[in-house]
C-alpha cells in the first residue's frame, strides 16, 4: 500500500518541495526565535508522541540536545511574545528519496494557541480531526497530499482569520467527502481555498457557498465530482468576491453553470473548465471576462464557431479548445497579441488557416492538428513567430510550402507535420531545427534521398517518425547509438530505405522498421541491446 502512494508522490513530487516558505505573505507578528514557552514546549512534546516518525524527521525536537524548542525543526517562535507561532511540517519529495510522518494529529496541538501557520502537506496523516478547529488564530493551514479519508469537520467554520485552506490530493486512500460545505461560511477572510480531489457530489449549493466568501481570490475545486444544482439562486450579484484563479476541471459541470461565472466577469484571470460537460457553442459571454489571461475549455462537448468576442480578451495568454466539436472557419483573432500558446486540435475547423495566424508575435506553442484545414501555409505565415517551439499541423488537408533557402525565425522542438503535404523533396528548412525532440514527418509524400545532414540533426530525439513516404538512402550504422535519448520511439516503416540493419545502444520503446529494402540479421539489432 505504501509503494503505492509514494508512487503517486513521485509523479507529482514536484509539487510537495520547499517553493513555498513560511511567510506566504502573512504577518506573522515578527517571526524569528525567542525562548520557548515551557507549556508550548509540552505541547510540542505531546505532538510528538502521537506520530509515528519512522524517518527521524523530528530528531531535533529534543529536549536534552536542545532546550529552546523554537530552535526545533519545523518551529517559528515569535521574537516578541515567544509564542510558538508556525509549525512547518511539509516534506520535500523528490525522486528516490523522501520521508514523512504519519500516525495522529494529537490534541495536545491545542496548547499551540498562538499558531497562525500550521503546513503538514505530503506527510501520511489519516485524519483531519475537529479540534483543529480551536487553533482560531490559524492564518495557514495546508494538510495536502496525506492520506486523510472522512468527512471535513464542521469545526473548521471556527478558523475565521484562516487566509488559505489547502485540503487537496487526498484522494489516495480514503476520500474526504462533504455533504454540504456549511463550515465555509464563516471563513469570511479566506483568499485561497484548494479542495481538489475531495468529493463534493452532494454539496448541489456549492456555488452559493463560494458566493458566501467575500475575499476570496483563487479556488481550486479540480476533480471534486461537482454538477450543477438544478436552480441557482438567481444573481445577488453584489456579493461576489473579487475572484480571480477559478479551476472546476474534470467535474460534470453543463452550461448552467454560466450564470454563475459571470458574476466573476471583471475579476477572472484564470479560467480552467477542462474535461466538463459544457454544451452548445463557446458562449459569447467569455468575451467579457476582459482580465482572462488563461482560458481553458478543453474536452467538453463544445459545437459551433469559435465567437469573435474572443477577440475582446486583449490579455489573452492560454487558448485551449482542443477536443470539442468546434467547426467553421477561425475568426480574426488578430488582438490577442499576448497570446503564447494556442492549442485547438481534435475539433472540425475548416477553411484557410492564412488570415488567422500569423499575428501572434509571442506564440511558443501552436497545437492545430485533427482538424479540417485547407490550403497552402507558406513561411510568410510563420515569419512572426520568433519563440515558437512546439508545431503541430498535422491531421489536416494543408500543403507546406517553403522555398529551400528560408532560414526560419524558430527553433523547434516539437514537429508534428504528420499528413500534411511536404515532398516530393526532403524539406530543406528542416537543416535549421538542429535541436528537436520529436519530429513527424510520416505521410507528407515525400519521394526523394534522405540527405547528409539529416543524420547530424539533433542528439536529443525521443520521437522520430518518418514512416509512409518514399524516402531512399542508407541510414549510417552508428546514427541510432548516438542520436537518441531515454526510451525513443523510432517509425522509419514504408520508404525504401536501404542497407544494413542499424545498431542501438538505447533501449526503444517502439521500433518499427518494417517495409524498406534493409538488409542484414535482426540479431545485429537484439545483440547491442542485451
Ligand atoms: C500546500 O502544500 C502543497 C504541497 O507541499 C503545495 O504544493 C501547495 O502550494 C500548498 N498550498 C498552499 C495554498 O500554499
Ligand atoms: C524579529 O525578527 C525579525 C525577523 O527576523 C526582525 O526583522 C525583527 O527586528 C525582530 N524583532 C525584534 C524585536 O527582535
Ligand atoms: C466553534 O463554533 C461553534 C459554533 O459555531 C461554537 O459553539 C464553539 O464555541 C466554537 N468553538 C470555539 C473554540 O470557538
Ligand atoms: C463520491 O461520493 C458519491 C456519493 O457519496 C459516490 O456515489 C461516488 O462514488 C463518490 N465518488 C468517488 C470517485 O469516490
Ligand atoms: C445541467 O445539469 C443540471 C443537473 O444535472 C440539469 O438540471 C440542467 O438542466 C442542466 N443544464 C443544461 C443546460 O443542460
Ligand atoms: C447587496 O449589498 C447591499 C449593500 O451592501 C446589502 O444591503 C444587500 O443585503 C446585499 N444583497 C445581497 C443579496 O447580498
Ligand atoms: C457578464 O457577462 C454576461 C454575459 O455577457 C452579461 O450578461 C452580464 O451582464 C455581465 N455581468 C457583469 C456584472 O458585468
Ligand atoms: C476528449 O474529451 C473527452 C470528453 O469529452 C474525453 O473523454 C477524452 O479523454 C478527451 N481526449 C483527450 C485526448 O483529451
Ligand atoms: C466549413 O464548415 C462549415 C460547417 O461546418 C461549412 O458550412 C462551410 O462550408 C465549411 N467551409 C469550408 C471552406 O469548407
Ligand atoms: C536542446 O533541447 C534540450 C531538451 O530538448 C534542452 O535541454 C537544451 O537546452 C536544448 N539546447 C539548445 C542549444 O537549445
Ligand atoms: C507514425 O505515423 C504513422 C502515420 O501517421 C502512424 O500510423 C504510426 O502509428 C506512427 N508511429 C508511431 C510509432 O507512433
Amino acid at each position: 500500500m505504501r509503494g503505492c502512494y509514494a508512487e503517486l508522490l513521485l509523479v507529482l513530487g514536484l509539487l510537495c518541495t520547499h517553493g513555498a516558505t513560511m511567510g506566504f505573505g502573512l504577518n506573522l507578528g515578527g517571526l524569528g526565535w525567542g525562548r520557548c514557552i515551557e507549556e508550548e514546549r509540552q505541547a510540542l512534546v505531546g505532538f510528538k508522541q502521537g506520530v509515528q516518525d519512522d524517518f527521524h524527521v523530528l530528531s531535533s525536537w529534543d529536549s536534552k540536545e536542545e532546550e529552546d524548542c523554537c530552535k526545533w525543526k519545523g518551529i517559528k517562535c515569535s521574537n516578541r511574545t515567544g509564542h510558538v507561532v508556525g509549525l512547518d511540517l511539509r516534506q520535500n519529495i523528490f525522486f528516490g528519496a523522501f520521508e514523512f510522518l504519519s500516525g495522529e494529529i494529537s490534541s495536545s496541538i491545542l496548547g499551540l494557541q498562538h499558531l497562525t501557520y500550521l503546513d503538514l502537506s505530503c506527510n501520511d496523516f489519516s485524519t483531519l480531526p475537529g479540534f483543529i478547529g480551536s487553533l482560531t488564530n490559524l492564518q495557514y493551514l495546508n494538510l495536502s497530499f496525506n492520506a486523510i479519508s472522512g468527512t471535513i469537520p464542521w469545526q473548521l467554520g471556527n478558523l475565521s482569520r484562516l487566509i488559505s485552506l489547502d485540503l487537496s490530493w487526498n484522494y489516495n486512500y480514503g476520500v474526504i467527502e462533504d455533504p454540504n460545505l456549511d463550515w465555509l461560511f464563516h471563513l469570511s477572510s479566506l483568499r485561497h481555498l484548494d479542495m481538489s480531489h475531495v468529493n463534493l457530489s452532494k454539496a448541489i449549493n456549492w456555488p452559493d457557498k463560494v458566493n458566501m466568501l467575500p475575499s476570496l481570490l483563487y479556488l481550486r475545486l479540480s476533480d471534486c465530482e461537482l454538477s450543477m444544482p438544478f436552480s441557482l439562486v438567481p444573481s445577488n450579484a453584489n456579493s461576489s468576491s473579487p475572484l480571480s484563479f477559478l479551476e472546476l476541471s474534470h467535474n460534470h459541470l453543463n452550461s448552467s453553470v454560466l450564470p454563475w461565472l459571470y458574476r466573476y466577469n471583471n475579476s477572472l484571470v484564470h479560467l480552467d473548465l477542462t474535461n466538463n460537460k459544457l454544451q452548445g457553442s463557446i458562449p459569447k459571454g467569455f468575451g467579457n471576462m476582459v482580465a482572462l489571461s488563461h482560458l481553458l475549455l478543453s474536452s467538453n462537448n463544445l459545437n459551433g464557431v469559435i465567437p469573435q468576442t474572443l477577440n475582446n480578451l486583449h490579455s489573452l495568454q492560454v487558448l485551449d479548445l482542443s477536443n470539442n466539436s468546434i467547426s467553421g472557419e477561425v475568426p480574426d483573432l488578430s488582438k490577442l497579441s499576448f497570446l503564447t500558446e494556442l492549442y485547438l486540435s481534435n475539433n472540425r475547423l475548416n477553411g484557410s488557416l492564412a488570415k488567422s495566424i500569423g499575428k501572434f508575435y509571442k506564440l511558443q506553442i501552436l497545437d492545430l492538428s485533427s482538424n479540417s484545414f485547407e490550403g497552402v501555409i507558406t513561411e510568410a505565415h510563420l515569419s512572426n513567430f520568433f519563440t515558437l517551439h512546439q508545431l503541430d499541423l498535422s491531421s489536416n488537408s494543408l500543403s507546406l510550402t517553403f522555398s529551400p533557402a528560408w532560414v526560419p525565425p524558430f527553433h523547434l522542438d516539437t514537429i508534428r507535420l504528420s499528413s500534411c503535404k511536404l515532398g516530393p523533396f526532403f524539406p530543406e528548412w528542416l537543416r535549421t531545427q538542429k535541436n528537436f525532440s520529436r519530429l513527424d514527418m510520416s505521410d507528407v509524400g515525400i519521394i526523394d534521398t534522405i540527405p547528409n545532414w539529416f543524420w547530424g540533426l539533433s542528439s536529443n530525439i525521443m520521437i522520430l517518425n518518418l514512416s509512409h513516404n518514399q524516402i531512399t538512402g542508407n541510414v549510417p550504422l552508428q546514427w541510432f547509438s548516438t542520436r537518441f535519448i531515454g526510451y525513443p520511439q523510432i517509425d522509419l516503416s514504408y520508404n525504401r530505405l536501404t542497407g544494413s540493419l542499424p545498431r542501438f545502444n538505447s533501449d526503444p520503446v517502439v521500433l518499427n522498421l518494417a517495409n524498406n529494402l534493409f538488409q542484414g540479421s535482426i540479431t545485429s539489432i537484439c545483440e547491442t541491446n542485451g
